[in-house]
């Protein structure tokens, strides 16, 4: 359970479902189930179509909009992009950076997920940073060494000053959408390694403001375990955020 200087995160990412009139009807229903207002902070990232309407659904609510991904220039020549500053445009407060589906599917190397952390954090936003090993490198013992080297380079070149925003999220690409989660005394482990990656090069103040939430096949079930973890400060969430139900219910397990 985090602690009181980290109120935790649990955020919907709706991956390529929904259309937007699909969307806002989601949004609407988790403001009302959201009352009265939980103790963690909610976020839903939506496709990048549906940005401006959820937008505008969620206008008095506390929810948070999150885009999926973003490409790091600004502007520019740069076909089917969307970059910062068109997310910041469109009320984003969050961007989640390096998934695991980005990176497996579409070849996002460390650098490209650095880069993109770093667009986000210059115009005013904050990452959420994914890292996780593989069920492959998990199994050859060399989870702690993949997360850590996806830490270190994803926080590469960032400034002090804008650490204290970023967030990461640990999603074991083993455990995404399989229905296969982390141990919680295993996602502890990781999450542990991650503030003191964290530690090492912002110091242990700003570590200990940190959020690390833990992704992959996070259930109405199993998140107060998974929460109950003093290092896990809240969830990624994905199959189970595309129902207001079960996502309110996993909001509700970080209370
Ligand atoms: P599932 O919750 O469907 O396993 O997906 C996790 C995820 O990838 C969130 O980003």
């Amino acid at each position: 359970m985090t602690t009181p200087e980290r109120r935790p995160l649990v955020a919907g990412n709706w991956k390529l479902f929904k259309t937007g009139s699909e969307a806002v009807a989601l949004v609407r229903e988790l403001g009302q189930l959201l009352q009265p207002a939980p103790r963690a902070e909610v976020a839903v990232a939506p496709v990048f179509t549906a940005l401006v309407t959820v937008h505008d659904a969620l206008a008095g609510s506390e929810i948070k909009l999150a885009a999926q991904d973003v490409y790091w220039e600004a502007q520019g020549a740069f076909t089917g992009e969307v970059g910062p500053l068109q997310l910041k445009d469109v009320g984003c407060h969050y961007v989640i950076v390096g998934h695991s589906e980005r990176r497996q599917l579409f070849h996002e190397s460390d650098g490209d997920v650095n880069r993109k952390a770093r667009a986000v954090l210059a115009h005013g936003m904050a990452p959420i940073v994914c890292v996780g090993e593989t069920l492959v490198e998990r199994e050859a013992g060399r989870a702690t060494e993949v997360v850590v080297r996806q830490m270190n380079a994803a926080l590469e070149g960032m400034a002090e000053s804008a650490a204290a925003r970023i967030v990461i999220a640990y999603e074991p690409v083993w455990a995404i959408g399989t229905g296969r989660n982390a141990a919680p005394s295993d996602a502890q482990q990781m999450h542990a390694q991650i503030r003191s990656t964290f530690a090492g090069r912002f110091g242990q103040t700003l570590a200990s403001g940190l959020r690390v939430l833990y992704g992959g096949s996070v259930k109405a079930d199993n998140a107060a375990a998974l929460m109950a973890q003093p290092d896990v400060d809240g969830a990624l969430v994905g199959g189970a955020a595309l129902a207001a139900a079960s996502f309110c219910a996993i909001v509700r397990a970080a209370d």
